[in-house]
């Protein structure tokens, strides 16, 4: 039987009418789509509002545009040859690929004070150099630095330039990589920490649509878990980790973490247990938390609205200060034994050091396993969409907050 060459196989014309309605109705969708898209970029600016709706559906729109030429293209003598006459569709510009749109949707921060210096508005996409991984971010943490960032608190020391992205926490997947990189490919879950050190943040932070960040800060996600808890983890578990460092921790060793109800603390007190072997974990909290620490693995935790904390602890080998109590930690460790704030303050002597997160990517590969296996877990507060963002700003400056707070990826 011979073929005719533009039909890639002899199919019978009932199975063609169904594709062909299909894409009628996604020729529709598709005018949609370009009009909505033209909108959102003609529009940046004051009217914000107008611009997010827009700029969502835009995102869909080029998903749906993408879909209905990738069908049309099947089937190209359905709409040329095999019906003489109906000139049905008519093939506009290629397809746009998420990482090639000129503007992605983000919250974006332009001056300090108070919730209002960060906006909701249409950003730059970034794209990666050699060496970085374009990711898409699928959810986001707040840190308590990000409010200091927001207040000015911090502008002594960072060297903030407006405007740009606030957020140090996401989990999402890879969309695209720099020509150096060999071991991340698109369509990988990953997870980590986008600046190289916290006081030196780069203009892209996670609360965007997407982001650039480093080979070497990201890590494979733990599949067991969602990119909402995943994104809960990389300042606390880099933060941890570097803290044990510094203190030398060994198997069997008596250490305190101050404060382990928060969002460092719930993965501190568990990864010393886990991660490290120590002996005897210590730490404090109030209320319904202290329970939690229990179930987290803390030998003892001090309920401080009820005890002071250096009247019960002793003799430990190490100290984590996370509350700003250094002092106190000091009276708690044995001589030559060990003390660290992740919290600073004034007034310090030189034997208890602070230290600013790094991003090491290698970190979580540490950890993955512990995780993965659900022999620590992710402990998250609340999670909010990404349009209430001020809502998760608020919840965190509560500083009440048990775990982490996320906030989801705009597309979420
Ligand atoms: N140096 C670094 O690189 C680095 C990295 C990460 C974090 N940090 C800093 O480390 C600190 C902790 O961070 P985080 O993310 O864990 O904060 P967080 O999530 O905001 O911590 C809130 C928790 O801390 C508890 N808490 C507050 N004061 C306490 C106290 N005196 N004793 C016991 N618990 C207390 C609160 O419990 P209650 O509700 O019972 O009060 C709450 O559960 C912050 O100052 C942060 O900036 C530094
Ligand atoms: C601060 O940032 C600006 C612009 O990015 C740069 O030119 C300047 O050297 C930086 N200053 C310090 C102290 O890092
Ligand atoms: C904790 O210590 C402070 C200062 O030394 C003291 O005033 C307070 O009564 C102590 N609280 C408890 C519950 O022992």
């Amino acid at each position: 039987m011979s073929v005719r060459p533009w039909l890639p196989s002899p199919l019978p014309l009932p199975s063609l009418l169904l594709p062909l309605v299909t894409l009628l109705v996604a020729s529709a969708a598709l005018t949609r789509a370009i009009s909505i898209s033209h909108h959102s970029h003609g529009h940046r600016g004051p009217s914000a509002a107008a611009v997010l709706s827009s700029s969502t559906q835009s995102t869909r729109a080029l998903e749906r545009r993408a879909a209905f030429l990738s069908a049309l293209r099947q089937l190209p003598a359905l709409v040329t040859k095999d019906r003489p006459g109906t000139t049905v569709l008519e093939i506009p510009e290629p397809p746009v690929l998420p990482h090639e749109k000129e503007y992605m949707d983000a919250w974006v921060q332009s001056g300090f004070g108070g919730p209002d210096v960060i906006e909701r508005r249409e950003f730059l996409m970034p794209s990666p150099e050699p060496h970085q991984v374009l990711v898409k971010v699928k959810a986001a943490a707040l840190n308590p630095v990000d409010i200091g960032r927001r207040t000015g608190f911090f502008k002594g020391f960072m060297n903030e330039s407006f405007p740009f992205i606030p957020g140090y926490d996401f989990s999402g997947t890879v969309e695209g990589v720099g020509k150096d990189v060999s071991r991340w490919r698109t369509g990988m879950e990953v997870y980590g920490y986008p600046h190289e050190i916290g006081v030196r943040p780069q203009r892209y932070g996670t609360l965007g649509e997407y982001l650039v960040i480093d080979q070497s800060f990201i890590a494979a996600k733990p599949k067991s878990i969602s990119h909402e808890e995943a994104a809960s983890l990389p300042t606390a578990i880099m933060t941890s980790l570097q803290a044990f460092e510094m203190l030398h921790i060994k198997p069997g060793d008596a250490v305190l973490f101050t404060g382990g109800a928060g969002g460092v603390g719930t993965q501190a007190v568990q990864l010393l247990k886990h991660y490290c072997g120590a002996g005897y974990v210590a730490t404090t909290g109030s209320g319904f938390k202290t329970q939690l620490l229990e179930e987290l693995g803390a030998s003892v935790v001090v309920d401080f609205l009820k005890q002071n904390f250096t009247d019960v602890l002793k003799d430990l080998d190490s100290a984590i200060d996370a509350t700003g109590e250094w002092w106190e930690c000091l009276q708690c460790v044995k001589e030559g034994g060990h003390v660290v704030t992740i919290r600073g303050g004034p007034g310090r002597p030189a034997n208890v050091p602070f230290f600013t997160v790094q991003a090491r990517g290698s970190d979580l590969e540490k950890v993955h396993d512990l995780y993965e296996k659900g022999i620590v877990r992710p402990v998250v507060d609340s999670v909010f969409p990404f349009d209430s963002l001020p809502l998760a700003f608020s919840r965190l400056e509560t500083g009440r907050v048990t775990g982490k707070v996320i906030v989801r990826g705009p597309s979420l």
